[in-house]
Parts: structure tokens; C-alpha cells; sequence
């Protein structure tokens, strides 16, 4: 490790110790500027890259109304699974309306990881921690030792990976049942879309479902802390899911971009709408019919911004193996992936920050 490295590790420790996250940075300020530390700026060679990737408004990811899709075997159904597909192939993301989670729930959720972030910092420092024995964990990003520059967000983590279960008591209570309430009835969202999903793809309905894609998940309630210079530090820099899909809920303030051809959309907040992408997971058992797409998070100068995040990644213990699925490779379109497990697919994303090149070419054949 050379010098600067290690000063950069040292600095990084230091914040980490003092458990207060981002947030702590702008409270500490107490309303007066916030000094973006070192350790969050981005390297000179991706500003640099940023100039030749321009943004876009002209543009949107497919919005899909879903009422009416539980008529299997309606022209209604049919026509929602063909926009799934359309979206899933060409743009990766897709933002679901009319999903019928009532609004409330996502309002509370919302509000519920906004007063959580929200609280005095000593209150919340119980919960700061990597350790991956803790279901539930609050942090600055978690792939912070290695990413190239730390992240201008705070995330409390609740992990269902191991247990696949919730125990309502690990969760902070100010956010509790809020949380509980909408992770319920996600799980029927999440039922439906694996439905049409694989049905998109051309297979049995319960196709994906049976590969148990469904299983392990990671909801994930995060806060993005006003931020006094976005060109410089990210809220989350680019990259893609190691996700099966995930489900996000984002409030109105927007800032979540998808990169499209070579320029970023902006993913415009629908009130009531969640958004869904696809992961690497399913890129690689899909054969690459379906897309991961680079995504990021650009701050807000005067806003902070909440989003919930529930990320798929399926099936992980007792290990099961994964890979292209039969039915899609075809003369045409030959196998492109080996097979994985979700526990060293997830190993070899965690080894390293999430901002390098994507996990996918290292099971690439
Ligand atoms: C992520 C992510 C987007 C958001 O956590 O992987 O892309 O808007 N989040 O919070
Ligand atoms: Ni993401």
C-alpha cells in the first residue's frame, strides 16, 4: 500500500469512527457551508469523463400502468407483459404505476426513513456498523474501503439475506411499522412483476419464482443529504445491481440517472410510482435478453432526497446454482455466462468498489 493510500484509508477510518455519516457532516455544520471532505471527491479522470457524457430531458424510462394485471389471460395482461419486455430489453428500468399499494403506505415508509436519518446523531449510532452479522446496520456506503471516492449518503440496511425473515424488533422504532407495513406489500408487487417477467421472457409464469429469485432480499432506506457541489461527489456513482431486480421508491426530488446510449436520463419522480431494473442477476440467467444497466445518484444543492430500495438477490442459502436459463439458448444465441452462486457472485461484488467495471465479466464465457 503507498503513502497516499494509506493516508486515504486513515481519513476514511477516522470518519467512520465517528458514526454520524454524511449526515453528521451537515450537522456538524450547524446551517453554515458544508466542507465536502477529500475522500468523497471524485478522481480527476472521471470528472474528466463526466464532460463527454451529456444529460438528456428528452427522454424517459417506460412508465407501465399495471391495473388490470391480475386478469390472466387477458388482452390487458398480455399488452403490460409486452411493455415489460420492451422495457427489460431496451432500457433496463421501467417505473410501475396503478401497482395497488395504497399511497399511504409509500408515504409513510418514506417519511419513516426520512425522520429515522433525520434524528439526532446519538441517537443513531447504535446502529452504525459493518459488521455483517447485524441485520440491521446503518452506514455510508458499503462498499466505502474500496470505492474510489465515498458516497454522499447514509443507508440503514435491513437484511433478510440469512433469515429471510424480519424480526420487526431489530428495526429502529421511529421507522418500524411504516417499514413492516410496505415491505408487505411489496412482496405482493414483487410476486406480480417476477410473474410478468418471466412470462416476458416466453416462460411459465411461476418460471423465476421456482428459481426462487425471489428469496433473499435487502431493503434499504436511504438518505441523501444535501449536497453543496453534485459535480464532485456522487450520491451513489455509476454502476449496476448484482440484483435479480430491484424495487425502488423514491420521494420528489429526483436525481436518480440511467445511462441510455451515452447520455444519462433522469428517472422523473411519479408520485405513487415505484421504479424497477434489472440486475446482473437476471441479465446472466436471461442470457442477456434482459439488461443491467449503469445507473447513479446525482445530489441536490438544496434538498436531501429519501429512497427505499429492495434488491433481490435471490437464493443464496443453501447454495444454489445459477445460470443461463435452457429454454433461451437457442441456435442463435449461444450461452454467454457460466454458471454461479449467488454467495460468490455477491463475494466478488463486495471485494470491490462498486464504481469499477461490472461483476458481469467475470462469469462472462
Ligand atoms: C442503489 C441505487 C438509487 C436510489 O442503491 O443501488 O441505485 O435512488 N439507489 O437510491
Ligand atoms: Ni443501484
Amino acid at each position: 500500500m503507498d503513502i497516499l493510500n494509506d493516508d486515504r484509508t486513515k481519513k476514511l477510518k477516522a470518519f467512520d469512527d465517528t458514526k454520524s455519516g454524511v449526515k453528521g457532516l451537515i450537522d456538524a455544520a450547524a446551517g453554515g457551508v458544508v466542507d465536502i471532505p477529500t475522500i468523497f471527491i471524485r478522481p480527476p479522470d472521471e470528472l474528466a469523463e463526466d464532460l463527454e457524457v451529456t444529460r438528456t430531458s428528452l427522454l424517459q424510462i417506460p412508465a407501465i400502468y399495471l391495473n388490470g394485471v391480475d386478469n390472466k389471460a387477458s388482452s390487458r395482461r398480455e399488452k403490460i407483459v409486452e411493455q415489460v419486455k420492451q422495457a427489460s430489453e431496451t432500457w433496463g428500468f421501467f417505473q410501475v404505476v396503478n401497482h395497488g399499494i395504497p399511497i399511504k403506505v409509500l408515504d409513510e415508509v418514506l417519511k419513516g426513513a426520512h425522520e429515522f436519518h433525520e434524528q439526532d446523531v446519538e441517537k443513531k449510532k447504535e446502529y452504525y456498523s459493518r459488521d455483517p452479522e447485524r441485520t440491521v446496520k446503518l452506514n455510508t456506503n458499503f462498499d466505502f474501503y474500496l470505492s474510489r471516492a465515498a458516497n454522499w449518503r447514509d443507508s440503514l440496511i435491513i437484511d433478510m439475506v440469512k433469515s429471510n425473515h424480519l424480526d420487526p424488533q431489530n428495526l429502529p422504532s421511529i421507522c418500524r411499522d411504516a417499514t413492516v407495513d410496505y415491505i408487505s406489500h411489496l412482496m405482493k408487487i414483487a410476486d406480480t412483476l417476477f410473474e410478468l417477467l418471466s412470462e416476458a421472457l416466453g416462460l411459465e409464469s411461476d418460471h423465476l419464482k421456482q428459481l426462487e429469485c425471489e428469496k433473499d432480499k435487502n431493503v434499504v432506506l436511504h438518505y441523501y443529504p444535501a449536497c453543496p457541489k453534485p459535480d464532485l461527489t456522487l450520491g451513489i456513482g455509476k454502476h449496476t445491481d448484482a440484483t435479480f431486480i430491484t424495487i425502488l421508491l423514491q420521494d420528489e426530488v429526483g436525481g436518480l440517472e440511467v445511462l441510455h446510449g451515452n447520455k444519462w436520463v433522469n428517472v422523473e419522480p411519479i408520485p405513487g410510482a415505484l421504479v424497477v431494473n434489472i440486475g446482473d442477476l437476471l441479465q446472466i440467467i436471461s442470457n442477456e435478453k434482459f439488461k443491467s444497466v449503469i445507473h447513479r445518484v446525482f445530489g441536490n444543492v438544496t434538498r436531501s432526497r429519501t429512497s427505499v430500495g429492495c434488491f433481490f438477490h435471490g437464493a443464496s442459502t443453501p447454495p444454489k446454482t445459477y445460470g443461463p436459463i435452457e429454454k433461451l439458448i437457442a441456435k442463435g444465441s449461444p450461452k454467454l455466462f457460466k454458471e454461479f452462486t449467488v454467495a460468490d457472485y455477491l463475494m466478488k461484488f463486495y471485494s470491490r468498489g462498486i464504481d469499477e467495471k461490472s461483476g458481469l465479466n467475470g462469469v462472462r464465457i
